[in-house]
């Protein structure tokens, strides 16, 4: 029985992807801080499950510090076996004023999106090239192909994802190990309603047309790349034409974000 470990399993992006692979038949560890809340997700993605001896495993881990990712991953492999999945989804958002945001938001923002995902794929990938397959699956943003108002701290922690992935996908693909990594849309999950208390409002008039997607339309989205052994997966027309155009494109959408900036500061 295959295995996946979600890194932010407990909601949001993750626990529907781990839900989606219950349904598959696969064995399922999710790690996360509240343990109240991973225990509301195992129930749930428990329930999603085909097989009786299918197993979800919760594990409360802070996956900014670098030990309590290790120690979850190494129990969990030694539950599960080494994973067939690992998917880093565990993310926070703190939009706002550079100006105005403390250092320590770029420092945390950084610590949770860059070095949490960075930490899971040390800790599983020798269990994953002992068995010489497996895929990684690295939870970016459609705030990492262009640079967005408000987005300095949050940006600059998934364009480093991005990189990641990038220069990781023909290391590792000797090995046996896939890459793949999702630029998500606008999702509603609790991240956006979080994001949404600090977002200026400059912020809201560049990102508010585009539409929001539901956890679930997205998970399905990352299924079928991880499935077609996508390198990227951009969920959405929006996301696929930024993906592919962005640098061609970024002076046009720059020029217009200004523009709209410009009508929020002159009210
Ligand atoms: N929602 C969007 O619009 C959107 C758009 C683009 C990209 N994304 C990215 O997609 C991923 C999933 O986001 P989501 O919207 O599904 O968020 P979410 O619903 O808020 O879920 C975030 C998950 O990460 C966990 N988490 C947060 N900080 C953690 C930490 N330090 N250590 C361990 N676990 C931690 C949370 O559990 P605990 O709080 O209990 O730890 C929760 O399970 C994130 O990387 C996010 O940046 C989201």
């Amino acid at each position: 029985m295959q295995h996946a470990i979600v890194t932010g399993g407990s909601s949001g992006i993750g626990k529907a992807i781990a839900v989606l692979l219950a349904k598959e038949g696969v064995n399922i560890s999710i790690i996360a801080r509240r343990p109240e809340v991973l225990d509301i997700a195992k129930t749930e993605i428990s329930a999603a499950a085909i097989h009786a001896e299918q197993q979800v495993h919760c594990y409360v881990a802070d996956v900014s510090v670098r030990a309590q990712i290790e120690t979850a991953i190494e129990q969990s492999i030694q539950s599960l076996g080494a994973p067939d999945l690992l998917i880093t989804s565990a993310g926070i958002a703190h939009p706002g004023y550079f100006e105005e945001l403390p250092l320590e938001i770029f420092e945390k923002t950084m610590a949770v999106n860059y070095f949490g995902s960075l930490y899971a794929i040390k800790s599983a990938l020798p269990a994953m090239q002992k068995k010489q397959q497996g895929r990684i699956v690295i939870l970016s943003s459609g705030a990492a192909l262009i640079g967005l108002y408000g987005y300095t701290a949050y940006g600059s922690s998934k364009f480093a994802l991005r990189g990641l992935a990038e220069s990781l996908r023909g290391e590792l693909k000797c090995s046996g190990i896939g890459v793949s990594i999702v630029y998500p849309p606008d999702t509603d999950t609790p991240q956006l309603v979080a994001e949404n208390l600090t977002k200026p409002e400059e912020t809201k008039l560049i990102t508010g047309s585009a539409k929001t997607w539901s956890a679930e339309a997205v998970a399905i989205e990352i299924l079928t790349g991880i499935k077609r052994n996508n390198f990227v997966i951009a969920p959405g027309l929006e996301i696929k034409l930024l993906q592919v155009l962005h640098s061609l494109i970024a002076p046009i959408l720059n020029w217009y974000f200004d523009k709209l900036v410009k009508k929020v500061r002159s009210h």
